[in-house]
């Protein structure tokens, strides 16, 4: 196994849940990561899959620092020794930040309508002091934005002058300026036409291949995982159910959650963009299901899977499953 970059452990983020009305009363929580372990190898693009509100923008947000952890651990091991991300505030955290950076699902919403796109691009090295001069910041926004293939013609215009692809690129472009190790990627081609999905997807991997970035790549599209992940993570309810490289997971998916996922995408044509829904309710995540919180949806489902919770463990060298009863179900 080579090296990690970015390791997670038993990561938990809890958001209050807050009554209505005049006098608002903390009434319980949405766990909504909950015992999260993971790993990421350097240069390798993990997928992130699972329906809407099972913990994916959280857990990718968390890791950046994002959102406030709830306990945990989180290691960044960096040429220059290992970090404790978890340790850092402050100015130490702020200057952590060139390490790990995240591009947004929306290229609409997401870069200032009042910048260049120059100085959108520049805006992280200028932030960070990462240049020593205006001249080094200029050269710097070039050289990424040939990389992202923007024409750099176009520097000096604001957003609206483009399409959501070349908004998607100067997106990238601005995450990778200060040379990041590890980039958040959520749903970073979802709101875009599938003609120009196979174009970013493409870009990403070769800015892949030459900086060797590590990719947490969240998406609601199989196809889309298929295409650019190493391995691909399974979440149901805060927590990942199954872990394996993404040929062995389409083509033996052991959990019954992903089992479920899968026969619920008529096709895997790329390009067809389809949110994954299931037969059944999502639980309250205020309120998640005791034991094995897919219970409730399961077709396999026996009394044990309601009291306890089952760890998520190897059937395979690579391939980790959370389910009481993997190896008697696996098809
Ligand atoms: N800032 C917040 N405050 C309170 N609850 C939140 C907050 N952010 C997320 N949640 C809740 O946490 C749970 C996980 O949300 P999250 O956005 O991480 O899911 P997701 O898997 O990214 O969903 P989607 O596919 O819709 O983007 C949901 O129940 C959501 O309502
Ligand atoms: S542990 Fe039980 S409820 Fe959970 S996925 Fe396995 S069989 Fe289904
Ligand atoms: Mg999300």
């Amino acid at each position: 196994m080579s090296a990690p970059l970015v390791e997670v452990e038993g990561l938990a983020v809890r958001f209050p849940v807050h009554s209505r009305g005049l006098f608002r009363r903390r009434v319980g929580q949405i766990h909504a990561v909950d015992g999260v372990d993971l790993r990421l190898e350097r240069g390798e693009t993990v997928g992130l899959v699972g329906e809407s509100g099972s913990g994916k923008t959280t857990l990718g947000r968390a890791i950046l620092r994002a959102v406030p952890v709830s306990e945990g651990r989180i290691r960044f091991h960096l040429e220059e020794g290992e970090v404790d991300v978890l340790a850092l505030a402050g100015e130490r955290l702020r200057r952590f930040r060139r390490h790990m950076q995240l591009v947004f699902q929306d290229p609409y919403a997401s870069l200032d309508p009042r910048m260049t796109v120059r100085d959108i691009i520049a805006e992280p090295l200028e932030a960070l002091g990462l240049a020593a001069s205006r001249a080094e910041v200029d050269e710097r926004v070039r050289e990424i934005a040939q990389r992202c293939r923007i024409n750099v013609e176009y520097l000096r215009r604001f957003p609206h002058a483009f399409s959501g692809g070349q908004r998607q690129r100067i997106g990238i472009a601005r995450a990778l300026v200060c040379n990041p190790e590890f980039l958040v990627l959520d749903e970073p081609v979802s709101a875009l036409d599938v003609s120009i999905q196979a174009d970013i997807l493409n870009l990403l991997m070769d800015l892949q291949d030459s900086f060797g970035t590590t990719y947490l790549f969240i998406t609601h599209d199989l196809a889309v995982v298929g295409q650019i992940a190493r391995r691909v993570a399974v979440m149901y309810l805060g927590r990942i159910v199954e872990l394996a490289p993404t040929e062995e997971l389409f083509q033996r998916p052991l959990h019954p959650y992903t089992r479920a996922l899968f026969s619920a995408i008529p096709s895997l044509e790329p390009g067809r963009s389809e949110r994954l829904v299931l037969a059944g309710e999502v639980p309250d995540p205020a309120h998640p299901p005791s034991g094995c919180r897919f219970h409730t949806r399961c077709p396999f489902a026996r009394p044990r899977c309601r009291e306890e919770p089952p760890e998520l463990r190897a059937l395979a060298p690579d391939h980790l499953v959370a389910c009481h009863f993997a190896e008697e179900l696996a098809p």
